[in-house]
């Protein structure tokens, strides 16, 4: 199948990246300042925040501050993680333009992460896609451990794709595939994808893949190959997950570019200026950039 033209990317940096910082947690002012440096990136679709309970996720703690604090630039769609009706409302006050629900398809990693078997969690789910959808909020939905499970080991594809589905079912517009721990590799990817779509068109899906085994951009070029045309990523490759140990972060937001831009696929986004964002995060916490492709520009 030929490449798409366009592809979207979906920018985790702030919310995935940021989420699992250890140590104290970071100035809402420096995440403030990173969400408006990506959307001068061209980025359109940058996740911003997590109404997570703050005991849990100490580091998303001051998310409404954020989302309040933010430049809003026209076009670009700022998203919030909502796993209950709590944290909805909390995205709905503070203006999140887009929410996400996030189970998993392994149940000892839906249990550690929102402390609920998959049955429950889709249960709480569907009230709050159901209010989002009335306050004209687009619900995007996350699977977790799409190729492997901390907890569980081997992830079954059939699992994926019912979960998948069943989100879709209940009205997310978009199921983006988390590789959680990053242990995915190209043709597990591939076979994972041919299961989910037969049940969900593949236009309606996002891959969210870690890079913990060096594998996310060899799994991303595979699944564009079968037609995925939403990315996920992460500036400076930040993050991880706090309940997938030693999982570390999305793939980098600017390796992906560079591969795209070398496939012809447009995104719109400026990679120069992407990997300057990337440094001067990864300086605010202490380190150099988790971009292979931002180091080799190197820092101007
Ligand atoms: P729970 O303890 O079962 O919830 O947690 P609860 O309803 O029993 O409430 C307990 C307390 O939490 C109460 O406070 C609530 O008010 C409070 P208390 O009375 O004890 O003072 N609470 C909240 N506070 C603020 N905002 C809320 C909220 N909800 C309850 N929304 C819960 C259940 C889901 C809340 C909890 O497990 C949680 O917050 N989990 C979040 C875990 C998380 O954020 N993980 C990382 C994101 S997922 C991810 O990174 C994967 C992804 O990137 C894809 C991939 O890579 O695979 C998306
Ligand atoms: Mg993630």
């Amino acid at each position: 199948m030929a490449f798409p033209t366009h592809l979207r990317l979906f920018e985790m940096g702030a919310r995935d990246g940021l989420q699992n910082e250890p140590g104290a947690v970071i100035d809402t002012a420096i995440k403030i300042e990173l969400i408006n440096r990506l959307s001068e990136c061209g980025l359109r679709h940058i996740e911003a925040a997590s109404f997570v309970s703050p005991k849990w996720v100490p580091q998303m703690g001051d998310a409404a501050a954020v989302m309040n604090g933010i430049n809003r630039k026209a076009g670009v769609t700022y998203s919030a993680l909502t796993p209950n009706l709590q944290g909805l409302e909390g995205a709905i006050a503070a203006g999140a333009d887009e929410v996400a629900v996030f189970g998993a398809a392994s149940e000892a990693f839906t249990q550690k992460n929102i402390n609920c078997s998959i049955s429950e969690s889709l249960e709480r789910f569907a009230p709050v896609i159901e209010r989002a959808q009335a306050c004209n909020i687009r619900v995007r939905g996350y699977v977790s451990t799409v190729m492997g499970c901390p907890y569980e080991g081997e992830t079954d594809p059939a699992q994926v794709a019912a979960v998948s589905r069943e989100l879709l079912d209940m009205g997310c517009y978009e199921i983006s595939l988390g590789d959680t721990i990053g242990t995915g590799t190209p043709l597990k990817a591939k076979q994972m994808l041919e299961a989910v779509s037969k049940q969900v068109p593949i236009e309606k899906l996002a891959a969210h893949f870690h890079d913990t085994y060096g594998q996310a951009l060899a799994n991303l070029y595979a699944v564009i190959e079968e037609g995925i045309a939403v990315i996920d990523a992460s500036v400076a490759g930040l993050g991880g997950c706090p309940y997938a140990k030693g999982a570390s972060g999305n793939v980098a937001t600017e390796d992906v570019l560079y591969m795209l831009n070398g496939l012809g696929i447009d995104t719109g986004v400026d990679l120069e200026k992407l990997a300057q964002t990337g440094h001067w995060i990864t300086a605010q916490l202490g380190r150099t950039s988790g971009s292979k492709v931002a180091l080799a520009i190197g820092c101007q």
